[in-house]
């Protein structure tokens, strides 16, 4: 299996090291505009693997032929959010960088699945199922299992609960209206702890001054193990659904990519709303 990542930044460059420490493909490609950067983190993960007496290789460039024969193409190029700036902030710089991005693996890697990371994720995810063309299935937003990490993370410290015993999950938006899904569980102050897993991505951009890369990283691999192992999980993903809308559901993940599960009613009509007037919005100048 080939995997390529476009952005080799904290996020992208974070998904190739894991994807080689979990032997989850034989070939990696990381690819940026800077491509003495790209090729510096390649070198580095290659070198890594050779610790392990690993064979996986990773090349690193700024050629988009890089991306030929690709089974799956993450998109984590475009701006990170900076302390004080929204994930809306970010919405036209890099609905630029996602339909340009989205353009080369359509003439590339047309037989790829796209795993779009950049934010806002439910808007660009939307950018690249529209450019690409593709069957929504094959072009799948990561943001739900990340979402869903940080709720057990705070349920598991302040209400001391075994993470492996938590089922709780987050679908519908990538930002703070997100949808907490209890699931079940019934910890007491359930209400008071999903506001802070609804701030979890900010807290760590006002410690860091920059977003996150272990966890969405994480995230990623997560997608790409689905697929390679066809193993039909159940997960958390962002994927268009109608028309003008891309937003997070419950779907299980195998070789051909995403499948919603059920429509959800519990994510509000708001937050699709407001989804759907930047969708519109990107729809007219882009
Ligand atoms: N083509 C290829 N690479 C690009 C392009 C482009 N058109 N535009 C920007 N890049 C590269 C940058 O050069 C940089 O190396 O994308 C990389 C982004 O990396 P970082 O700035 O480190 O950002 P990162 O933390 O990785 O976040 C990337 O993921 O989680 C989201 O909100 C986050 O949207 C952000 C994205």
């Amino acid at each position: 299996m080939k995997i390529s990542i476009i952005g080799a930044g904290n996020v992208g460059a974070s998904i190739a090291y894991a994807l080689a420490m979990r032997n989850v493909c034989d070939e990696i490609v990381l690819l940026d505009i800077y491509a003495d950067v790209a090729k510096a983190k390649a070198m580095d993960i290659t070198q890594a693997n050779i610790v392990f007496n690993s064979d996986i290789f990773v090349v690193g460039g700024d050629d988009y032929e890089l991306l030929q024969n690709s089974d799956i193409v993450v998109i984590t190029a475009g701006s990170p959010r900076k302390q004080g700036e929204s994930r809306q902030d970010l919405l036209l710089k890099n609905a630029k960088v996602v339909k340009q991005s989205t353009i080369h693996i359509v003439k590339h890697a047309p037989s790829a699945i796209i795993i779009v990371v950049t934010n806002p994720l439910d808007e660009m995810t939307y950018v690249a199922f529209n450019c690409s063309g593709f069957n929504s299935s094959r072009v799948i937003g990561m943001a739900g299992e990340l979402d869903t990490a940080r709720l057990k993370f705070e349920l598991n410290k302040h209400a001391n609960v075994k993470i492996s015993n938590l089922t709780s999950y987050v679908i519908g938006a990538h930002n703070d209206e997100m949808t907490i899904v209890k699931n079940g569980c019934n910890i007491d102050d359930f209400e008071k702890i999903q506001m802070l897993a609804r701030k979890g991505g900010a807290s760590i951009v006002a410690l860091l001054g920059t977003s996150a890369y272990y966890a969405p990283a994480a995230g990623v691999v997560k997608i790409c193990e689905a697929i390679k192992n066809d193993s039909k999980i159940k997960q958390s993903v962002c994927l268009a659904i109608g028309k003008d809308l891309a937003i997070g559901v419950r779907a299980i993940i195998g070789k051909n990519g995403a499948q919603e599960i059920k429509k959800s009613d519990e994510i509000s009509e708001q937050s699709k709303q407001n989804i759907i007037k930047n969708i519109k919005f990107l729809s007219e100048i882009l």
